[in-house]
């Protein structure tokens, strides 16, 4: 562990606008984006989910639904720009769950235990009083799970999973007054798998949904006919997912909305495929699962949303979507080794859908909330020189 500076040798600083990043005032996209590579490398031993410059960018240049706040902590060390050494960020949603600030604070592994985390959080903290929030969530990563006896293993409010206590994230976070409400889990599925171990699952999956259901598998963008509906269903996950007493409101999403992810996606340079089931009978989609990688990491992909309509839930709708989907992901992507999602330990269906496909835990995150009001300041005496 570092010796906490005496003096403070870094400051706060709003990062400058740019819209692009081979700019000089990029200076900030790329130190953020080096740093939260160092802080996943050394927390986590991956940087599967750091982001990019070109994702801070891309969600800088694009606060139509979420309204980010950013601020970074720079050394002045003689370089033709500052060197960041912790960054802050606050996402306020601005169409939906507008009650809710986002915070997330990383520090350089180096420069911890000095006062930047705090000092960015109170920034952030009062960024959000400002903005009328109600409600504060914050998000710690792991790299694995406490075993249930271990002395500083933490139980969430709602469901199974456990997290030490003694994360400086955790610390971080709990001083500042949240609590911790669900653990989510990170999972892994090793890829590809042999052709016959797939062929099996949409086979026995398409045995028991029979012949209501079609299927369709598409890469951005979405065909015009199904971009509604498509909507529909991811406006639907927010409503379903299960998140325990997280304090989250059905997301609000539209065609426009789900053409502004592609715009994004293709600043990013990102590939998505889509396999949703429309219902023969009504031409409804009943349902739908989604993959996303980066084009520049052939290695790895992300299995987000997937969704059944309730009404059309019990007929193996769920693993014949992904088996379909990671079968066409394989002949498109051949090179990828790892596939990787999140799911909350409380969504029991989801998961088990997850562990059938092979998807062993790889980590997690703890999520945490409080209401803006409890969300306590953690300023400190400045430290005095002797
Ligand atoms: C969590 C994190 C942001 C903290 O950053 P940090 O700069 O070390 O934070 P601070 O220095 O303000 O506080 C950390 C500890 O140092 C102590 N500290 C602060 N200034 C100090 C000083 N001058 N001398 C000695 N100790 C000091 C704090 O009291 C605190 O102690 P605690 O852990 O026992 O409560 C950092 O560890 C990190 O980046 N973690 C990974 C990302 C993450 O989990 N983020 C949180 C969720 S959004």
């Amino acid at each position: 562990m570092s010796t906490p500076a005496t003096t403070p040798t870094w400051r706060l600083v709003e990062p400058p606008r740019a819209d692009r990043l081979d700019v000089p005032e990029a200076w900030a996209h790329h130190g953020v984006a080096a740093l939260e590579r160092a802080v996943a490398l050394t927390d986590l031993g991956h940087d599967d989910f750091a982001p990019r410059a070109v994702d801070l960018l891309v969600d800088d240049l694009h606060q139509e639904h979420l309204r980010r706040c950013r601020l970074v902590a720079v050394v002045d060390d003689g370089a033709a720009s500052p060197r960041v050494v912790g960054h802050g960020d606050l996402t306020l949603p601005v169409t939906d769950n507008r009650h809710l600030a986002v915070v997330r604070v990383a520090v350089h592994p180096s420069y911890r235990r000095r006062g930047i985390g705090s000092a960015i959080a109170d920034r952030l903290r009062r960024v959000a009083l400002t903005e009328g929030r109600t409600t504060v969530f914050a998000e710690v990563e792991l790299a694995d799970e406490p075993a249930a006896d271990a002395p500083d293993a933490l139980a969430p409010a709602e469901g199974p999973g456990r997290v030490s206590a003694d994360l400086p994230g955790m610390r971080l976070a709990r001083r500042a007054g949240l609590g911790l409400e669900i653990v989510a889990r990170r999972s892994v599925l090793d890829v590809p798998l042999p052709d016959d171990v797939v062929d099996r699952f949409v086979a026995d999956a398409a045995a028991h949904a029979g012949d209501a259901y079609r299927l369709h598998t598409w890469q951005d963008p979405v065909p015009e006919e199904w971009v509604d509906q498509l909507a529909a269903l991811e406006q639907r996950l927010t409503e379903d997912e299960p998140n325990g007493g997280l304090a989250l409101e059905t997301e609000r999403w539209d065609g426009p909305r789900i053409r502004g992810e592609e715009a994004k996606r293709a600043e990013r340079s990102q590939g998505a495929l889509v396999t949703a089931a429309e219902h023969v009978a009504t031409g409804t989609l009943a349902g739908m699962t989604l993959l996303v990688w980066d084009a520049d990491r052939p290695e790895l992909t992300e299995q987000e949303s997937t969704v059944v309509l309730p009404e059309h839930r019990g007929h193996r709708l769920g693993m014949l979507l992904k088996a379909t989907n990671l079968r066409e992901h394989t002949r498109l992507r051949p090179a990828t080794r790892r596939i990787s999602t999140w799911n909350n330990e409380t969504n029991a269906p989801m998961l088990a859908i997850n562990v059938a496909l092979g998807f062993r835990p790889a980590g997690g995150s703890a999520e945490l909330q409080a209401p803006l009001s409890r969300w306590t300041s953690l300023s400190r005496p400045a430290p005095t020189a002797g």
